[in-house]
């Protein structure tokens, strides 16, 4: 087990039984979020992926996406120190070019400052669709791949076959292994546009906690119901 992602839902549900803003599901969700990632590192996991902002997520009311933005632009810098302290390395997976500009700079700088931690990978998954990310790399290929321009002026006639490897390259998050196990939060049993391509033999988990009940604890319990799966990656057992 290399990878878990975490699809975190239910942020505005849990808030709302009790009687509280979305917002506040949200940014207790943020605080989950840390104590989710602190123990895929002590676990020794290589990768801990996190929905956080997905590109339907641009639908939702103004106020929500800025406070959502809030709890990026302030809170996960100010917390840099702790993603250092646990050797924690940040990356982003999606289209951040979307994001204000004094946002992209703070991630950016949280890219930066955590760059060389050797720990586990928090990978924020904001701006992220599945089917954006497919359609963004097949758009690189038409702008920088010459075998796309080697045929007559318009015509990709001439070019040689890409591969699954190549294609796989020109993802978001191309150095990172694929999720082994997706996790959602919040009982609800959908993929939600998250990680189409690379969850190709990813193991499910739908559980019922809302995310802001997230302990490491279900981490631990996750990671136990993902080790009594059997994996056949389409081969006979
Ligand atoms: C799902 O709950 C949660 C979200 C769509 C957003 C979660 C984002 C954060 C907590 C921001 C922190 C992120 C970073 C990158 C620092 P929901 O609102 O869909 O819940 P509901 O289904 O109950 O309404």
């Amino acid at each position: 087990l290399k990878h878990i992602a975490f699809i975190m839902d239910g942020n505005g549900r849990w808030a709302r039984r009790r009687g509280l803003p979305r917002y506040f599901g949200h940014k207790v969700g943020y605080d989950k979020m840390k104590a989710v990632t602190k123990r895929c590192s002590e676990l020794g996991l290589e990768v801990c992926s996190i929905y956080a902002f997905s590109t339907e997520n641009w639908s939702r009311p103004q106020e929500e996406i800025d406070e959502l933005f809030r709890l990026i632009r302030e809170n996960m810098h100010k917390d840099t120190p702790l993603f250092m302290e646990w050797n924690i390395r940040v990356v982003t997976m999606g289209d951040v070019t979307r994001f204000p500009k004094d946002l992209q700079d703070k991630l950016a700088e949280i890219v930066e400052t955590t760059k060389n931690n050797t720990g586990c990978v928090l990978n924020l998954c904001i701006n992220y669709g599945g089917r954006a990310d497919i359609i963004h790399a097949v758009n690189k290929i038409r702008e920088t791949d010459e075998r796309f321009l080697s045929g007559a002026k318009g015509s990709y006639r001439g070019r040689a076959d890409i591969t699954e490897q190549e294609f796989d390259k020109l993802l978001y998050g191309a150095d990172l292994p694929p999720p082994d196990l997706i996790v959602r939060t919040s009982g609800e049993q959908r993929v939600s546009n998250f990680m189409l391509w690379q969850m190709a033999y990813s193991e499910f988990l739908f559980i019922k906690p809302y995310w802001p009940q997230m302990t490491a604890k279900q981490v631990d319990k996750c990671v136990a119901a993902f080790k009594k799966r059997k994996r056949r990656f389409g081969k006979i057992g």
